[in-house]
């Protein structure tokens, strides 16, 4: 399984259940990736999606602990049932798409990690983990540095050791 993250400095990555920026250039990166494949999404991060619609041209999953919940995509009620459905998919074709709680109980699961890293600092209330700080994760790859409208940004990609 894989995840995919736009981080600022300090791997913030939301606020008000919205983005803390808009880039095209890597939403456009995000739906190269993930084009395809399956897309695991917490129910907040699906409300906060335009039209609060799964995403075109992938298969989503939502997790709800609600089980009256319904969307117009599978909903999974809990861990044991999402990873039960995911067993018909090749786990390289999964990828992990937030918000912040999903990353946090995906991050141990997975073991490829697309970071846009956006080199500023917002106001933000959902983080991701610091993923410099862990021993069991390295940077393998790092793109040139990118820019929109002044915000730098590049491309990155941790893996598992
Ligand atoms: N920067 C990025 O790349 C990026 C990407 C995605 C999202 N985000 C941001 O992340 C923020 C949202 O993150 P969040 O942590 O607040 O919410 P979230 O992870 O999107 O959703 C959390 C919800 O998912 C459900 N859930 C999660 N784990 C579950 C489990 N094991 N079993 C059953 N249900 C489970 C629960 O829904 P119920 O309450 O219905 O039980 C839980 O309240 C937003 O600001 C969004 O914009 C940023």
């Amino acid at each position: 399984m894989r995840i995919i993250v736009a981080v600022d400095n300090n791997w913030g990555i939301g606020k008000d259940n919205n983005l803390l920026t808009y880039i095209p250039n890597d939403l456009k990166y995000f739906k190269e990736k993930t084009f395809g494949k399956v897309v695991v999404m917490g129910r907040k991060t699906l409300e906060s999606l335009p039209g609060q619609k799964p995403l075109l041209g992938r298969t989503n999953i939502v997790l709800s602990s609600d089980k009256e919940y319904t969307a117009d995509c599978t909903v999974c009620h809990s861990e044991e049932e999402l990873f039960k459905e995911l067993e018909q998919y090749d786990s390289n074709d999964v990828y992990i798409i937030g918000g912040a709680k999903v990353y946090a109980d995906m991050l141990e699961k997975c073991d490829t990690y697309f970071i846009t890293k956006i080199f500023n600092t917002f106001d933000a209330d959902r983080h991701f983990e610091n993923l410099d700080k862990r021993q069991d994760v390295e940077l393998v790859w790092e793109s040139d540095m990118q820019e929109h409208k002044g915000l730098q940004y590049k491309f990155t990609e941790y893996r598992r050791k």
